[in-house]
């Protein structure tokens, strides 16, 4: 059977959802526009969640695509066959339209005839309810009746529950596909979800309930169905892989990554976990990249300089001697087939990716020093018979990117040993920690659009506006970010703002504000939209048919300033009327790199 690549398999996908009825609808960039919750975006549905909140879709009820994500969660787990760091993910949603049994049924139809997996390879989990919420026997039925068997359906609780923290949000059980993807070995009758060689390849979310409170739920009004589908893992089911990593998704970079260090992958256990890992880190560093970020100590910036480092360290360990990490993202780069037509972002700025991942490199060579250095000095205050400390390891492990096991020879060759019980410990708690935080993070995306953020969303659309009308139609975004306390927003233009252009934009913004103008959204195609003149992100791509927020009246033609305050393609949600806004006032105002601005801006 010919092989498949991704690109490929996600136009099957589309082309399925589409016979069903679905719009396929361009996806967002990694990094979160106006969402200070969420570092990285880490699920189809994560930029869809006002939509999944009631409002209106401009494309419908029906919708599909497919999303680059990225997770640090997992990070631990990549090295086997099937946990990766940034991966795609099918989607398709059903924004309160269809509803479970029809979702069961597309979910098996796409499996088994659009995708054509082998039927008895095929196995569910359903939800096994608890004190809070029923059984899905609605879920599991759905099911049989398309014929599985029924020994190939498992209930799980937790397993089984979707549902973000906080108190409210839309919630309810899901129902995840698994394949039997050892090659040669026949799938057992009874399925059993704890067996690892069932591999979870898809799930449908089904958000039925809302929560009104810790396990307390109500029926929800809107009922949405959230699909998510792994491309990397139904790539290898398809394909008869029974690894990632041998898809031509992977293949190239391990590849490469042979040729480098002379080693063979899949020969020695320790070094496959290990090409593995460089191969994921170094697709996901470059994705990242790709979007505008360079390796730092911050945010983003930090997790890229983790997943180089981490790679760079790997390579070493296993015997790369040169640096080789440029030629590592070479090989993702030059991956055209699976990444050319989806991710034009890769080749626009390969020079950039190249050169940002060879700095790091360079850089972390000086770290590794310092990192060695770290662990003589530990060492040097310690007595005969003492043991390097859990939390001194980790600090090391985390402050120089050294995995445990260099710690431990380091530590050996003069004479000592490390608590290594106490590393998995201080690392747990680490885990733990940064775990909460990314699930705190995550909440915001759906269930966190608070009152003032909204708020502050909307004084962005005046201060955009305000500016073009005060300095000029030259300005446009290049970034936007709203948190509760302050809007930021950088856009293009060639100098300092004076200190009478600030306050003529303060002006017109505050002077929108006090006419307590409506702001409505109307779903029109994006030519008229552009037509009537709405603002748009440049280089941003939009679907054909678009939502508009408008504040003030709708034009019937061109805005003009009189009426309209702001017309801009946008996602929502949105003030229903500017004096809830309150005053507006510019904080500050500073360069954002050449030709750029930016201005960070409170409401009083
Ligand atoms: N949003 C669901 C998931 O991430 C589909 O698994």
């Amino acid at each position: 059977m010919k092989k498949i690549n991704a690109r490929e398999l996600c136009q099957k996908y589309r082309q399925f959802f589409e016979s069903q009825d679905h719009k396929w609808i361009p996806s967002s960039p990694l990094i979160p526009e106006d969402d200070p919750s969420a570092l990285f975006t880490s699920a189809g549905m994560h930029p869809l969640a006002p939509y999944l909140l009631g409002e209106v879709h401009p494309l419908g009820k029906r919708l599909a695509n497919v999303q680059e994500c990225l997770r640090t969660g997992d990070i631990e787990e990549v090295g086997d066959t099937y946990h990766h760091t940034w991966f795609e993910m099918l989607g398709h949603w059903s924004l309160g339209d269809y509803f479970k049994e029809e979702a069961i049924r597309m979910s098996y139809l796409l499996l088994t005839e659009k995708l054509k997996l082998d039927k008895n390879r095929l196995a569910f989990t359903v939800f096994s309810g608890n004190k809070n919420a029923d059984r899905d026997n609605e879920a599991a039925s759905g099911w049989l009746k398309l014929g599985v068997a029924e020994e190939r359906i498992a209930f799980l609780e937790k397993d089984n529950w979707w549902e973000l923290p906080g108190n409210s949000g839309p919630c309810g059980p899901c129902t995840e596909m698994f394949y039997w993807w050892p090659k040669d070995q026949k799938p057992p009758q009874k399925f059993n979800p704890a067996d690892s060689c069932w591999l979870e390849i898809g799930n449908d979310v089904l958000m039925q309930y809302q929560k009104t409170g810790p396990g307390s739920y109500q029926a929800a009004k809107q009922k949405n169905i959230d699909n998510g589908t792994g491309v990397e893992r139904t790539l290898a089911a398809i394909n008869g892989f029974d690894d990632n990593y041998k898809t031509s998704i992977f293949w190239p970079i391990i590849e490469r990554i042979q040729e480098l260090s002379g080693k063979k992958y899949g020969v020695d256990k320790q070094i496959t976990r290990a090409i593995r890992i460089v191969a994921d880190h170094i697709r996901s560093a470059v994705f990242v990249i790709a979007d505008g970020v360079v390796p730092s100590n911050k945010e983003q910036g930090y997790v890229v300089r983790c997943l180089l480092r981490r790679a760079i360290r790997q390579g070493n360990l296993f015997g790369i001697k040169q640096e080789f990490i440029q030629e590592a993202a070479l090989a993702v780069l030059n991956n055209q087939q699976n990444y050319a037509g989806e991710y034009p972002e890769l080749g626009v700025n390969k020079e950039k990716i190249l050169s940002a991942v060879s700095e790091e490199e360079i850089k972390f060579e000086r770290t590794i020093n310092r990192g060695l250095r770290e662990i003589e000095k530990i060492i040097e205050k310690m007595k005969p018979g003492q043991v390097v400390s859990g939390e001194q390891a980790f600090f090391v492990y985390e402050s120089f990117g050294f995995p445990l096991e260099m710690i431990v020879d380091e530590v050996k060759e003069k004479g000592f040993s490390v608590d290594q019980k106490g590393f998995k410990t201080a690392q747990e708690e680490h885990r733990r920690k940064s775990q909460t935080a990314a699930k705190g993070r995550f909440k915001g995306g759906l269930s966190g659009y608070s009152t003032k953020m909204i708020c502050y969303h909307t004084a962005t659309h005046l201060l955009q506006a305000a500016l073009k009308e005060i300095l000029g139609n030259h300005v446009s975004q290049v970034g936007s970010n709203v948190t509760e306390k302050r809007l930021r927003f950088d856009f293009t233009h060639p100098r300092e703002l004076t200190k009478e252009e600030i306050s003529q934009v303060e002006c017109l913004v505050n002077d929108k504000i006090k006419k307590n103008l409506p702001v409505n959204a109307v779903v029109m195609s994006l030519n008229e939209a552009l037509a009537k003149g709405s603002v748009t992100v440049p280089g941003k791509s939009y679907p054909e048919d678009v939502k508009v927020y408008c504040v003030g009246s709708l034009p019937e033609k061109v805005r003009s300033s009189a009426e309209t305050a702001s017309l801009e393609v946008c996602g929502g949600p949105h003030a229903k009327s500017t004096g809830e806004l309150g005053r507006f006032e510019i904080i500050k105002e500073q360069s954002s790199g050449s030709g750029k601005r930016r201005i960070y801006g409170i409401l009083k």
